[in-house]
């Protein structure tokens, strides 16, 4: 009786251990993209308002190296949290009682999608600027990535009002359970 109370409270407390790692890591990589997007947004607000267009299109031209690499980082998130985090969330969650929730989480990334087609429309639009006086383009082109910051921003927001109730409700019962 106590050898099976001591595996279940290990196994209790290892999968509270992974949860909180899993959910933290979420919550740094969540702030790190919320800030490029933040960044990404003004400085494309700034183009559109821009009346120098020599220097629109070198400010276009920059914010086009920093969304690749924002698009690299929002990539390796994804794909993390599509190979590690839904699956292991699934996993728990599936004989509990939250099935719907966790079939949001997959449905949110649809959301995802759009977005990087946003981001995708906007490297294209700017690659194809092949004058400083092209305005009309560098304005389609900013109006890309600002719907594109708009989408992926929500994205963020929407799936952490799911994941972290969830969480935080599994981790305080295991604190409840395991150790008191
Ligand atoms: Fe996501
Ligand atoms: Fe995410």
């Amino acid at each position: 009786m106590e050898q099976s109370k001591a595996g279940h409270t290990e196994t209790g407390s290892a999968v509270s251990t992974v949860l909180s790692v899993l959910v933290d890591r979420l919550k740094e990589e969540h702030i790190e993209l919320k800030k490029s997007i933040s960044d990404l947004a003004v400085r494309a607000k700034a183009v559109k308002s821009e009346q120098d267009l020599g220097t629109a299109s070198h400010e276009l031209f920059q914010l086009r190296l920093h969304a690749m690499s924002f698009r690299e980082k929002l990539e390796q998130h994804s794909a993390w949290e599509e190979e590690i985090l839904f699956p292991f969330l699934s996993s728990y969650f599936d004989q509990s009682i939250k099935p719907s929730l966790l079939g949001s989480l997959w449905t949110l990334e649809k959301d995802h999608e759009l977005g990087d087609d946003y981001l995708h429309s906007f490297l294209r639009t700017a690659d194809e600027i092949k004058t400083v006086t092209d305005r009309k383009r560098m304005h389609a082109a900013a109006d890309e990535l600002i719907q594109a910051c708009c989408i992926l921003g929500k994205h963020l927001e929407s799936e952490e009002q799911i994941v972290f109730p969830l969480t935080e409700t599994v981790l305080v019962d295991m604190e409840l359970l395991f150790c008191t």
